[in-house]
C-alpha cells in the first residue's frame, strides 16, 4: 500500500493519502481546503484515482478540501452519520468499511471531541487514523462543539486502546512535529488517558485545560457542515490564459504542445547558457534569451503583456525561473514541462 503523510503548517493538520499500488485507487483522510492544489498535484504525479475523501469529524480549526476535491476529481465524500454535515455522499457508522482497491478502512465511532468523531482503522489493524480523538501524548479538546470528556475517555479506551499494541496511530494534528505513535506507547505514556488514568482523572484533566477559543471556529464549522463548499460553490479560479497545473514541488507548469499551438500568444524565455543555444537541441525562433543566473537582474527585460513560458534543456532550471518570475510579481507564468528535450521528442 502506498502511504503519504501530508502537513498543513497553518493549522498543524495532517492529511493522509492511502492507495492501492496496483489499481492506483486512493483515499485521502482529512484534506485541507487551502492545500487542494498540493493534494491534487500529488495524486496526479503518483498516477492515482481519488475514490474517497474521508473526514474524521467536523473540524473547528480548518475547512475541509472534500468538496473541492469532489468537484475537481469526482471523489466521494465520506463522513460520520453523527457529524451533522450536509452534502456527504456516504454516511458511515461503527463497523462500516470503506474500500478503494486493496485499501480497506474500518470505521470505529470515537465520539467525545465531537459527536461525529470516527477513527479509521486499516483492516489488518496495523495502522489507524484517530482524528482528534487521540493525539500523540494528548487528546482532542472537549470544551466546544459537542465535547464530552467522559465519552471521549470511553471511546479511546474501548475503541482505540483495544487495538494491538504495535498498531501505528496517526493523529489529525500535532503541534510540535511528532508524526506517529502506537497504541502500546499511548496506553503507557499518554498523560491524559494512559496508565492508570480513570474516567474521573481524565475528566478532571480535560475540564482544566484553560485553552483559548479556536481562531477559525466561526468560519470552519459552518463551512465544514457543508463539507467545505464555499459560499456560491465556486472552485478557486485557475488562470484563464492556459491549462497550467501546479506541481507538488510548487511550480506552475504547462504542456509544451499547448505552447506550440499558442506560440504567438506567449513570450518564451529561454534560460539556458549561450553555448547551449547552438547545441543539438537548437532554439525556438523568437524566444527571449536570459540565462538563469542573470534572470534576477534582468527581470525588467521580460515583457508581461503576454503570458511568460520558461524554457531550458530539461525543464528543471526553467522551473526555478518560473518561480523567480512569480516571486517578482509576474502573474501569468508557467514552465514548459520537460524543456527542449520534450519539445524535440514531441517533434514540436
Ligand atoms: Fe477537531
Amino acid at each position: 500500500m502506498l502511504f503519504r503523510q501530508l502537513f498543513d503548517l497553518q493549522s498543524s493538520t495532517y492529511t493522509y493519502l492511502l492507495a492501492d499500488e496496483t489499481t492506483r485507487d486512493a483515499v485521502l483522510i482529512d484534506p485541507v481546503f487551502e492545500r487542494f492544489e498540493r493534494d491534487r498535484a500529488l495524486i496526479r504525479e503518483l498516477g492515482l484515482t481519488l475514490r474517497y475523501t474521508l473526514e474524521t469529524h467536523v473540524h473547528a480549526d480548518h475547512v475541509t478540501g472534500a468538496w473541492l476535491l469532489r468537484e475537481a476529481l469526482g471523489s466521494r465524500i465520506v463522513l460520520s452519520r453523527h457529524g451533522g454535515a450536509a452534502g456527504a455522499d456516504r454516511s458511515v457508522d461503527q463497523g462500516d468499511v470503506v474500500t478503494a482497491g486493496a485499501v480497506e478502512l474500518e470505521v470505529r465511532a470515537t465520539p467525545g471531541h465531537t459527536d461525529g468523531c470516527v477513527t479509521y482503522v486499516a483492516a489488518d489493524h496495523r495502522m489507524a487514523f484517530t482524528g482528534d480523538a487521540l493525539l500523540i501524548r494528548s487528546a482532542g479538546r472537549t470544551d466546544f462543539q459537542q465535547g464530552d470528556p467522559g465519552l471521549l475517555y470511553r471511546s479511546i479506551r474501548e475503541q482505540i486502546f483495544t487495538l494491538p499494541d504495535e498498531c501505528l496511530l496517526y493523529p489529525g494534528h500535532d503541534y510540535s512535529g511528532r508524526t506517529v505513535t502506537t497504541v502500546g506507547e499511548e496506553k503507557r505514556w499518554n498523560p491524559r488517558v494512559g496508565g492508570e488514568a480513570s474516567e474521573e482523572d481524565f475528566v478532571g484533566y480535560m475540564r482544566n485545560l484553560g485553552l483559548p477559543h479556536p481562531k477559525q471556529i466561526d468560519i470552519a464549522v459552518p463551512a465544514n457542515l457543508q463539507c467545505g463548499e464555499p459560499e456560491g460553490g465556486a472552485v478557486p479560479a485557475r488562470p484563464a490564459w492556459g491549462p497550467t497545473v501546479r506541481t507538488f514541488a510548487g511550480t506552475p507548469e504547462i504542456d509544451p504542445t499547448w505552447v506550440a499551438d499558442h506560440r504567438d500568444a506567449v513570450t518564451i524565455v529561454d534560460v539556458r547558457e549561450p553555448a547551449e543555444l547552438t547545441g543539438e537541441l537548437g532554439r525556438i525562433d523568437g524566444t527571449l534569451h536570459i540565462p538563469l543566473g542573470a534572470l534576477r537582474e534582468r527581470l525588467a527585460e521580460v515583457p508581461t503583456d503576454k503570458p511568460v513560458i520558461t524554457m531550458c534543456r530539461s525543464g528543471r532550471r526553467s522551473a526555478q525561473a518560473a518561480v523567480i518570475l512569480e516571486q517578482a510579481g509576474v502573474r501569468n507564468v508557467a514552465n514548459a514541462a520537460g524543456g527542449m528535450l520534450r519539445w524535440r521528442a514531441l517533434g514540436l
